[in-house]
């Protein structure tokens, strides 16, 4: 079991903004996290990151396990070799997480000389092979590029390749995709089922649309006002939706996403 969390609550002086959560992630495993705006999956996410916001705090029963390590002992040293390193997060809007004035290659670069320790010269050709294996076209020209010269999609396919270039064991990704339009949202996708199964990372894949992490989740949960309503294979969950709630998060404009899981699941027989 590579990440174990049990009890998770966050709370804010008398409220309680998320209750009770529990999940289990094993190495090579993506598990979705769905819900709509509001329902606490950021929380989620941000508590086993240990980066939630001020004035928010996890409640004493929160235990947060990584490989067998309880996160929430560390110390802002010891989350050194964990946050950005072992566990790595991509979110929404790319553009916000980069410099503006200077090139992604360069960001990505740096990010490899001060977390992976690589001199200069095979930083730069590291970054281009990452960003060659992030499916970007003429990477060492997207290298030289500015954030606002690349598209959302790209900038994404960027912010993916820093998250893993210290080659993590799980991959946070909290509505990664929610920003991009339905055909490079599920190209984007695609990359992160890819890493999955090339380096046997593991992925926890927020997002509100059901049928979004559908397509790439081995299990889902679905989260409503800071609870877990429903667990289970996502496919049942998708097909046979047991709580109202969950079949709301089954977005109109993704039917076709639906569409196309179950005649994969057909044709897997
Ligand atoms: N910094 C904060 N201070 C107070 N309340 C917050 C803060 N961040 C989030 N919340 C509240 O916590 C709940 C869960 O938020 P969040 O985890 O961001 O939801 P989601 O990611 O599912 O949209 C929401 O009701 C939100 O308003
Ligand atoms: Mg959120």
């Amino acid at each position: 079991m590579l990440l174990r969390v049990r009890d998770l609550s966050v709370h804010t002086g008398d409220t309680t903004l998320v209750s009770g959560v529990d999940l289990r992630l094993d190495r090579g495993a993506t598990l979705g996290v769905v819900g709509e705006s509001g329902s606490g999956k950021s929380l989620t996410c941000r508590s086993i990151l240990g980066i939630l916001p001020p004035g928010l705090r996890n409640g004493d029963g929160t235990v947060v396990e990584f490989d067998g390590t309880d996160l929430r002992g560390l110390d802002e040293r010891g989350w050194r070799e964990y946050r950005g390193t072992r566990i790595g997060a991509v979110f929404q809007d790319p553009a916000s997480y980069l410099n503006p004035s200077i090139g992604v290659g360069a960001q990505l670069a740096e990010v490899l000389r001060v977390r992976v320790g690589l001199g200069r010269r095979a930083a730069r050709d590291r970054a281009v092979e990452l960003l060659a294996d992030m499916g970007l076209r003429d990477p060492a020209r997207v290298y030289r590029q500015y954030p606002f010269e690349l598209s959302g999609g790209m900038l994404q396919r960027v912010l993916i390749a820093v998250a893993i270039s210290a080659e993590p064991d799980l991959l946070i990704a909290d509505e990664a995709t929610t920003a991009l339009d339905v055909t490079v949202q599920a190209e984007v996708l695609d990359l992160l089922a890819d890493l999955r199964d090339r380096t046997g990372l593991a992925l926890l894949l927020v997002s509100h649309d059901l049928a979004v992490v559908a397509q790439v989740c081995d299990e889902v949960i679905v989260m409503r006002d800071g609870a877990v309503v429903e667990r289970g294979r996502a496919g049942d969950v998708l097909a046979a939706p047991s709580h109202p709630y969950t079949r709301s998060l089954i977005d109109a404009h993704t039917r076709y996403g639906i569409e196309k899981f179950r005649l994969e699941e057909a044709q897997r027989g």
